[in-house]
């Protein structure tokens, strides 16, 4: 019983920490390549409720691409949104937005 608690508890700290970890990425990438042009960067992060960002991240973030690669003004951000890095972070900034959306209470530190 007791080994069975044991592994269990494990497991629940395992899990807890990657998912931490995905926030935590997730918000470095958003500094990183968002923040400029998103600004006020909380008030952006809370646009949106959890149900909302995660629509707005289906499709393995694909729908973000086409949506910045038809605006003019996210001309910088194209290279980015047609790299190798964005579909890589991708889970990571969706993991993050949830994690501070309007309905969460939670405020990110930006
Ligand atoms: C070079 C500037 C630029 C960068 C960098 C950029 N965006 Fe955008 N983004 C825009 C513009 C312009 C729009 C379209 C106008 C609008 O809705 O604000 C937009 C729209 C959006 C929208 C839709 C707005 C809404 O409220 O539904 C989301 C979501 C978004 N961007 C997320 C991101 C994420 C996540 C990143 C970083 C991976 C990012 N953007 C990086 C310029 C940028």
């Amino acid at each position: 019983m007791t080994k069975v608690f044991i592994v269990f508890l494990g497991l629940t700290i395992f899990v807890v920490s990657s998912s931490n970890a995905a926030v935590y990425k997730g918000q470095k990438e958003f500094i990183k390549q968002c923040r400029k042009c998103h600004t006020p960067a909380q008030g952006f992060v809370s646009s949106h409720t959890a149900a909302e960002w995660e629509k707005i991240f289906t499709n393995d973030g694909k729908n973000l691409v086409a949506l910045h690669l038809k605006e003019k003004k996210a001309k910088a951000a194209w290279n980015y949104f047609k790299g190798k890095k964005y579909p890589k972070k991708v889970k990571h900034l969706r993991q993050f937005f949830m994690e501070y959306a309007k309905d969460s209470g939670n405020v990110p530190c930006l």
